[in-house]
């Protein structure tokens, strides 16, 4: 907490600037980029009311689903790893260890009717991102932070589906959700990140293995272009040969550092390359080195989820240039300017802290809010600091969270079914209209007679 002095002394002076309206950024003051992070960071979480008595700790209230908070921890973490503030970490840790879920792999059965393999992994992420950062284990027997990673890699490399397409892992993880026969790029870029992390943190093979054979398979589904464009999924009752092309920031961004770590460990030319490559393409999400997210900003058509996506393209290139420093000269330019857009928008709200989703129009807030704006705005603020960060730590150097390589292994393949639930819950209703029924007869009986 070595800079606590300064954020104090800054925080008092902040009360005057944010009269004065929008985040004040100086780029090249690392106390500077510390307080926009900050004012950013208490108006994103005013949104979270999972920590009130009564709520559920590690949910968003409507419109948000359940990934989306997952993700926003994860921002939660990088926030308190790039500016030493860790005012957070006592919900994030409350609200990772109350969605642990089934078989400690973040499975909840309150989520089961939508849980893909994404929303799955991205608090998998958030706990990969705890043990890079070192933010201690939970302890009292409760699972680590990378063997959670760990159950949440086995469980997906279970599903890995040969059945169609020769391989690649499903949207959803059970039968009965919409989605089941859909294998998009997210799903499987996820489970690369994880893949790759792992593999950067404890040096084994296995990992390495799957994050090869996702990223071969994708690219032979055309999930991937020779060119490093990702597009969004194919439909696996068609055998994957229908690909849907529209292409997202996160898609980008979650391969980006999956590269990345792989560079880090291996160093070879063949990394580089891909690395590049994925750097090189993402420059359609850039106008003027200004993130955008080209495929629904401007027809004004981004949903709630879109609306996080720059997050985490912004999350994973702070990432990429901490681990393979030769991108910097790429990305540097691309994140101070994006940055600097962000924040000169974020002038709404009562604070005058409220960021809205467009940052191409020269400091206009456009009028929208909520977490994914939010937290977009400060994941890209907060990433400027990459240059002071100590960078993910490793099993051999600075790693405290106790690996279990066992965790998630031989769970049940489709774990839930409804049948057997569904059938119980009927014949209990069916007994419960009787007696009603009774007791209606039998009142009536009294009636008549
Ligand atoms: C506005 O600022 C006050 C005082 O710092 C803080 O308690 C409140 O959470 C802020 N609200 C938002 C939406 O940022
Ligand atoms: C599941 O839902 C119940 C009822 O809303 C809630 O009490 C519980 O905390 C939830 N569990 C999780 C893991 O979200
Ligand atoms: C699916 O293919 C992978 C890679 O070729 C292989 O390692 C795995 O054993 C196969 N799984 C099944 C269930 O056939
Ligand atoms: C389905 O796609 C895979 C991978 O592209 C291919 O190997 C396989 O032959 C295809 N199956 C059919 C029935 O076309
Ligand atoms: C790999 O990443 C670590 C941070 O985790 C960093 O300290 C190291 O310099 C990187 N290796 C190379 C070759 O850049
Ligand atoms: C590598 O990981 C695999 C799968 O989790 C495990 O079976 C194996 O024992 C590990 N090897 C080492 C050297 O840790």
């Amino acid at each position: 907490m070595k800079f606590s002095s300064t954020l104090g002394a800054l925080g008092a002076s902040s009360i005057l600037l944010s009269g004065a309206g929008a985040i004040e950024l100086d780029i090249t003051s690392p106390a500077s980029i510390k307080q926009a992070a900050k004012s950013l960071s208490t108006n994103l979480r005013s949104y979270y009311t999972g920590d009130r008595p009564g709520d559920t700790p590690g949910n968003l209230p409507d419109p948000y689903y359940w990934w989306e908070c997952g993700a926003m921890f994860n921002a939660f973490i990088d926030y308190w790893y790039y500016t030493g503030d860790d005012q957070y970490n006592k919900i994030t840790a409350q609200a990772m260890e109350h969605q642990i879920g089934d078989y400690n792999a973040f499975m909840p059965p309150n989520q089961t009717k939508t849980l893909g393999n994404d929303d799955q992994a991205f608090w998998g992420m958030a706990a990969m991102s705890a043990a890079e950062n070192k933010l201690p284990d939970l302890g009292n027997g409760k699972p680590s932070w990378l063997s959670l990673a760990q159950a949440v890699f086995n469980t997906q490399k279970d599903r890995w589906d040969n059945q169609t397409c020769g391989g690649g892992l499903k949207w959803q993880i059970f039968t009965f959700n919409n989605g089941y026969n859909y294998k998009n790029t997210i799903s499987n870029g996820c489970f690369f990140n994880i893949a790759a992390r792992l593999y950067k943190y404890l040096g084994n093979d296995t990992y390495s293995n799957w994050a090869e054979r996702a990223w071969e398979w994708e690219l032979a589904v055309g999930l991937m272009s020779e060119d490093y464009h990702y597009y969004d999924g194919t439909d696996d009752k068609k055998n994957c040969t229908d690909v849907n092309h529209i292409q997202w920031t996160y898609n980008a961004g979650v391969h980006m550092a999956g590269a990345a770590a792989m560079w880090n460990v291996t160093q070879n030319d063949l990394w580089r390359g891909r690395l590049k490559g994925v750097i090189d393409a993402a420059g359609i999400f850039f106008n003027d080195n200004v993130m955008i997210e080209v495929a629904c900003e401007n027809n004004g058509k981004c949903d709630v989820d879109q609306r996080s996506f720059k997050a985490y393209l912004s999350r994973w290139m702070g990432y990429t240039a901490i681990v393979a420093p030769w991108t910097r000269e790429f990305i540097d330019p691309l994140l101070k300017a994006s940055a600097q857009a962000a924040a000169k928008q974020c002038n709404a709200g009562a604070n005058q802290t409220s960021c809205g989703l467009r940052w191409v129009d020269n400091g206009k807030n456009d009028g929208s809010f909520g977490v994914g704006e939010q937290m977009a705005a400060m994941e890209v603020v907060q990433s400027l600091l990459y240059t002071t960060a100590s960078g993910p730590a490793t099993a051999q150097k600075g790693g405290i969270s106790v690996s279990n390589p066992e965790a998630g292994n031989n769970v049940p393949n489709t774990p839930i079914t409804f049948n057997s639930i569904t059938t119980g819950d009927k014949a209990g209703a069916s007994i419960l209209t009787l007696l009603v029924l009774v007791a209606i007869l039998v009142g009536a009986w009294w009636m008549v007679s």
